[in-house]
Order: structure tokens, then C-alpha cells, then sequence
């Protein structure tokens, strides 16, 4: 054979490099299987090479299978299948990082400064630490029995909704289970909130469903202006997406009873962010007023951290009857994570944590609002008694260019001037040391 013979550099351990050269040329098919390579001593003398690196080099091709060797024989190519290789770029990789710098004010910004670490902690060690070899395995398909179980007890509690754990779907995004949603509803068309959250129409459109958007008003969605040919309408009424509204109780009724008037009419509620509710009672979830007309559902986004990546459907008994007799996707939400959520939720650190993160966005608000009272002298509030933002609308002019952020027109189809003048101050993500200097900011 022909003396194996490479250039060496100082950007990485010789024997590295030694390996990887002759990694390269057995996936190329340079060197053949059952090929003989030269004994480490005359190696290490050709390449002017230490024993020890050539040693370590083929102990690691060994390791990894790419050659074996014949004891007081020597070292040979196994069977590799060769590969094309394609070179890699030279363009230097970066990563990306978000610029965190830019001041923002994004609506789904969020900074949890108190969350329970030491008490999450404890539940994700149990998870793994107790030896539970049935978490090893792929679980129930709608969701863990235990944390449906949580789920249902917590729901009644806190917004009414009257359910039993076979009616609960868990699943890792709202966008997820609303995409699966669409093929439980099969062949049906939808009514949109206009302004409304841009993900519900990328499903739909995913989805080749059709879909119509209604404008909302001061009090939230209109039955009376519902299209005959809408089955299914998608609304946020604890809090609208993006306005903030609080939907009546009048209009409430309305669509209830709109729904009521055919079979095929359902209305899903997207209760997304109701656990932050800061003045009055909150106003009980549309499905405990009609639980079979009504699809509730909800995530663990905002009442615990957004990366959680784990939402929920309820669905009435005629759906989950279809529900059960499709072929169902397997469950994307890890057991484990499920597990810690119910340990979570079990022991009450779940609702305390909630509490303990409504005080703590209260007061954000309040200093807040006080910092708009500060820097405008012209201006409305509105959608401030729930959620993570309120929408601020003025005719002053407002510094959009070093601020991001979003108006309401941002999520309306079509055109309605007065929704470029409501700018939506997403507050959840600024620290309580910013506030004074990122709200006087948005004054030029
Ligand atoms: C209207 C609405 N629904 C649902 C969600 C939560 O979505 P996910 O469960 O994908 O985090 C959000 C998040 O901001 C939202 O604004």
C-alpha cells in the first residue's frame, strides 16, 4: 500500500486530526476494505508523529467500527459503506441570537422573574430519579390519566368548565391541537374574530378549511352579525386577542344560542390567558354555560413559562365520540414533562404559583399605566383588566422606530384607520428597573 501521508495544522490534537484524515478516506473509498494500514511505528515515523497519537487515532476508528484489528497481525478496513462527502462550507456558522438590545413590547413577551424553580425542580427530579420504568414508555395518546385528572379538577375550580378527564386532550400547542381540532370538525367552515390571533387562520389555511372573519366591537364578538354559512367560530372572550375586550355577558348568551340553532354549529374558546385577571371576579368560561356546544381550550403558555410547550382541548361527548374512532396521532407533549406538570398542579404549587405571578403582573401594570399617564397627555386605555397587554390608543405620535411593537391593525384584515392608532403594549416582558425608561421612550 502507499504510505499514508496528510498535512497537519494547529487547529485541533494531532491524533484528531490523524483520525478524521483517515475516517475521510475509508468513507470515501479510498481505503478499501480489508485494506492493511501501516503499523503504528512505521506511521508514527513517516508522519513524524508520536506512537501515543497514532495510537489513540486508530484505537478510535476502532471504537467506532471504521477498523478492526488482527492481533499480532495488524489493523484492516471493515466493511463501511462510502459516502460522497461533501465538503464543508467555509461560511463561518454563527448562531443566531435574538438582539437583546431592542427594547420590545411584544404581546407575547413574558419575564417571569418569581417562578418556583426550587419547587419545579423537585418534581422534574422525581420524574426521573424514582425509578419509573412506565414513563420509559410512549404514553396515553390524549395525555397522561393524572394530569388530565389535574386538569379537570383545576378547570372547575377556577373557570367553571364542567368536563370529565375522558373529554380532555393534551397536546404541546394551541396551534397543535387546534390543527388536530380541524379534523375532528372534518369538512366544516369557520368565523374568525377580526382583529384575532394569526394562528388560527395559518391552520386553517394549512388545513384547506374555509374561513370567514367578522369584526368585533367594544363589547366583543356579534351573534346577530354570525353568516348563516359559519359553523364553527374561534373567540377569546376572557380576554380578546388582540383588543383586550372582555366579552359581555349579553353577548355571551348570544352566541351560546346561536350555536344552539344546528348540530353542526360549535364555538371554540380560546381561554389562553384568563388566570390573570385583575379586577372583579373573572367571568366563568363560556363552556360551563353550554358544554356541548362549547370547545375549551387552553395552555400552560402563560400560567407556567411559554417553553413548556403544553396545551389543552376539552371536547363535548359528540365530538370526543369522533375523536375516538379517527386514527388518532400519538400524544407530542414527553411524559415526563406531563408528569411534572400534574405533580405540579397536585400539591397546589401550580395555583399558588398563578397567584403569586397575577400579584406580580398587577403591580407591573400599575406602574405602567402610571408611566402612560407620565408621557401622554391624549390618550385612551383599554383592554387592561386581564392578561399580559393593553392597548393604548392616541393621536400623539409614537416612537415605533426604536420600540417594537405592534398595533391593532397589525392583526386586522383589511382596512380600518383607527386600529393603526392603537398600539398594543405588551407588558409582560419588561422588568419593573425599565418601565420608566421604555414607556417615556415611546414618546419621540
Ligand atoms: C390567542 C392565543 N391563543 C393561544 C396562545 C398560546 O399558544 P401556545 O399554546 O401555542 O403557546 C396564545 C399565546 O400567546 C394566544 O395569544
Amino acid at each position: 500500500m502507499e504510505m499514508l501521508t496528510y498535512k497537519f495544522n494547529e487547529s485541533d490534537y494531532l491524533y484528531t486530526q490523524l483520525y478524521q484524515y483517515i475516517k475521510h478516506d475509508i468513507l470515501t473509498g479510498k481505503l478499501q476494505h480489508q485494506e492493511k494500514l501501516p503499523s503504528k511505528r512505521k506511521l508514527s515515523t513517516h508522519l513524524n508523529l508520536s506512537g501515543t497519537t497514532i495510537e489513540i487515532a486508530y484505537q478510535q476508528l476502532q471504537d467506532e467500527g471504521y477498523i478492526y484489528s488482527v492481533p499480532k497481525v495488524g489493523y484492516f478496513v471493515e466493511d463501511i459503506q462510502t459516502i460522497n462527502i461533501i465538503p464543508e462550507s467555509k461560511v463561518e456558522h454563527h448562531l443566531e441570537t435574538e438582539s437583546q438590545n431592542q427594547v420590545s413590547l411584544k404581546i407575547e413577551d413574558s419575564h417571569i422573574k418569581s417562578f418556583p424553580f426550587h419547587k419545579f425542580r423537585k418534581y422534574a427530579r422525581d420524574a426521573f430519579e424514582i425509578e419509573q420504568h412506565q414513563l420509559l414508555e410512549r404514553g396515553d395518546v390524549q395525555g397522561e390519566i393524572e394530569l388530565r385528572n389535574e386538569i379537570r379538577r383545576y378547570l372547575y375550580h377556577s373557570r367553571g368548565v364542567k368536563c370529565e378527564n375522558h373529554q380532555i386532550v393534551i397536546g404541546s400547542s394551541t396551534e397543535q391541537l387546534f390543527s388536530l381540532l380541524t379534523k375532528i370538525l372534518g369538512d366544516c367552515s369557520y368565523i374568525l374574530e377580526n382583529p384575532g390571533y394569526p394562528l388560527i387562520q395559518k391552520v386553517l389555511l394549512e388545513n384547506n378549511k374555509q374561513y370567514q372573519y367578522i369584526d368585533i366591537d367594544h363589547e366583543g364578538i356579534n351573534a346577530q352579525n354570525l353568516p348563516d354559512n359559519g359553523d364553527i367560530v374561534h373567540v377569546t372572550p376572557s380576554h380578546q386577542f388582540p383588543t383586550g375586550v372582555v366579552l359581555s355577558a349579553k353577548r355571551r348568551t348570544e352566541l351560546i344560542k346561536w350555536a344552539k340553532l344546528s348540530p353542526s354549529r360549535y364555538i371554540i374558546e380560546d381561554d389562553y390567558d384568563s388566570e390573570f385577571r385583575y379586577k372583579g371576579r373573572p367571568l366563568s368560561a363560556l363552556q360551563g354555560m353550554s358544554n356541548d356546544k362549547v370547545i375549551y381550550m387552553s395552555t400552560f403558555s402563560k400560567s407556567i413559562f411559554p417553553s413548556i410547550r403544553c396545551a389543552y382541548l376539552v371536547l363535548p361527548e359528540s365530538l370526543i365520540k369522533v375523536y375516538q374512532q379517527m386514527s388518532k396521532p400519538n400524544n407530542t407533549v414527553p411524559r415526563h414533562i406531563q408528569y411534572i406538570i400534574a405533580s405540579f398542579m397536585k400539591d397546589g404549587e401550580f395555583e399558588r404559583n398563578i397567584n403569586r405571578m397575577r400579584k406580580e403582573y398587577k403591580k407591573k401594570l400599575e406602574r405602567v399605566l402610571t408611566e402612560v399617564q407620565k408621557t401622554f397627555n391624549d390618550y385612551k386605555i383599554t383592554g387592561n383588566d386581564a392578561g399580559m397587554h393593553f392597548v393604548l390608543e392616541t393621536n400623539e405620535k409614537v416612537n415605533t422606530a426604536s420600540i417594537v411593537m405592534n398595533t391593532i391593525n397589525d392583526y386586522y384584515k383589511g382596512e380600518n384607520p383607527k386600529y393603526n392608532k392603537q398600539y398594543i403594549i405588551g407588558f409582560g416582558g419588561i422588568e419593573d428597573e425599565q418601565i420608566h425608561e421604555v414607556i417615556s421612550k415611546l414618546r419621540p
